[in-house]
């Protein structure tokens, strides 16, 4: 029906919402079929009066916190009117995201392409494919956000960009975010309130979301940010200035950037870390050793920010908890960050940084080599 005399552009096309709304469907579905993921608890000497958790995004279907980003990007692009039937979706990924996000396209039934570097671990190349994405490689890694809208365009298909949307198409304020679940799992621990959050920043996504949370619950848990080697993001923090690019990649898969991503929201950061990557893989070698959980490296990462802070609050005499993401599984990076042969390749000796884990969980102080 169109209104007489004024100008009146109906493109309302009910085949296509259907498509949506069975989409959106589908993807609620697998929501409600999935569990929770693990807050785990990391043993530390009880008589220190502080715990330390690990909350365990390894476990989701796709193996990373990533699946979160995926869901939310797919349904902020069917919701949004930007994906539907056939429609190609590409990202711009380190691997994680795209991982995730080949899973819920082929649910949906849509091509997916991931734009990523070259360098990418042959592990999350196997990933992608395995959940029927194809994988589109570019030399130089800043080259993958232009590469992606390029192909995006090429094709009358849709860019997710993760980057630019992660802080936008999670939900902060709850519906389920990692946020939310982490403060309801604490509930009936000793300190339930944490004094700290300890994050990475990739996208940035998941610190505005957990950031975002904590002032919106009025929790007085405060936020740290911690950033490998080469990244932006503590010199961009540090500086104020959002331009700041390093235009090298991250050695620590899946967290620091050549630049300082649309997504990652400073003001919400009450304190940034920055982590020699020889310090995150001796954690997360540490944490398989403390454990039994083998993990990426930016668990490492995490790990060695948070390990810092509870030395600091048992040198304060502060009692309470800490909580920190373990981000995906160690299996992805069996030829790299578990490799002896790699590790040394890239010049990297962890021995110093062992050896402050080791006195660390002995006394409880923190002497960070160098
Ligand atoms: C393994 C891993 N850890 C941490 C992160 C950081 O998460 P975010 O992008 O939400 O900042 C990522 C992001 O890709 C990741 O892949």
């Amino acid at each position: 029906m169109s209104v007489p005399g004024s100008t009146d552009v109906d493109r309302s096309d009910p085949a296509r919402r259907a498509w949506v709304d069975r989409a959106v469907a589908v993807v609620e579905a697998d929501a409600h079929r999935s569990a929770d993921t693990h807050l785990l608890s990391y043993p530390l000497p009880p008589e220190w009066g502080i715990d330390l958790y690990l909350k365990d995004e390894s476990t989701h279907p796709t193996g990373s916190l990533k699946h979160r980003l995926a869901r939310s990007l797919f349904l902020y692009g069917l919701c949004s009117g930007q994906i539907s039937e056939g429609t190609t979706v590409v990202e711009a990924s380190s691997g994680s995201t795209a991982i995730s996000e080949a899973y819920f396209a082929r649910m949906l039934g849509l091509p997916f392409v991931a734009v990523m570097p070259a360098s990418t671990s042959e592990e999350k190349v196997a990933l992608i494919e395995f959940h029927g994405g194809r994988c589109h490689f570019v030399a130089d890694p800043p080259e993958i956000y232009e590469e992606a809208r390029r192909l995006a365009a090429e094709c009358g298909g849709h860019f997710l960009d993760q980057f630019t949307f992660a802080e936008r198409a999670t939900d902060w304020r709850g519906n389920n975010n990692i946020a939310e679940s982490i403060f309801e799992q604490m509930a009936l621990e000793r300190s339930p309130v944490p004094e700290w959050v300890v994050v990475g920043a990739g996208t940035g996504g998941t610190s505005a979301t957990i950031g975002r949370f904590i002032r919106y619950r009025r929790f007085p848990t405060r936020l740290a940010v911690v950033d490998p080697e080469n990244s932006a993001f503590l010199p961009g923090y540090t500086s104020g200035d959002r331009d700041c690019t390093t235009g090298i990649s991250s050695r620590i898969e899946g967290i620091g950037r050549p630049r300082v991503e649309p997504s990652f929201v400073p003001t919400i950061v009450d304190r940034m870390i920055g982590v020699p990557d020889a310090a995150s893989l001796a954690a997360m070698r540490h944490l398989a050793e403390a454990t039994g959980r083998r993990a990426g490296g930016s668990t490492g990462t995490n790990l060695w920010g948070a390990f810092a802070l509870v030395a600091e609050m048992l040198r304060a005499g502060v009692q309470g908890s800490v909580v920190t993401l373990l981000c995906d599984g160690g299996e992805r990076y069996a030829h790299t960050y578990y490799s002896d042969e790699w590790v040394a390749g890239q010049g990297l000796d962890l021995a110093p940084a062992a050896a402050t884990l080791r006195r660390f969980t002995e006394t409880g102080e923190w002497a960070p080599p160098g």
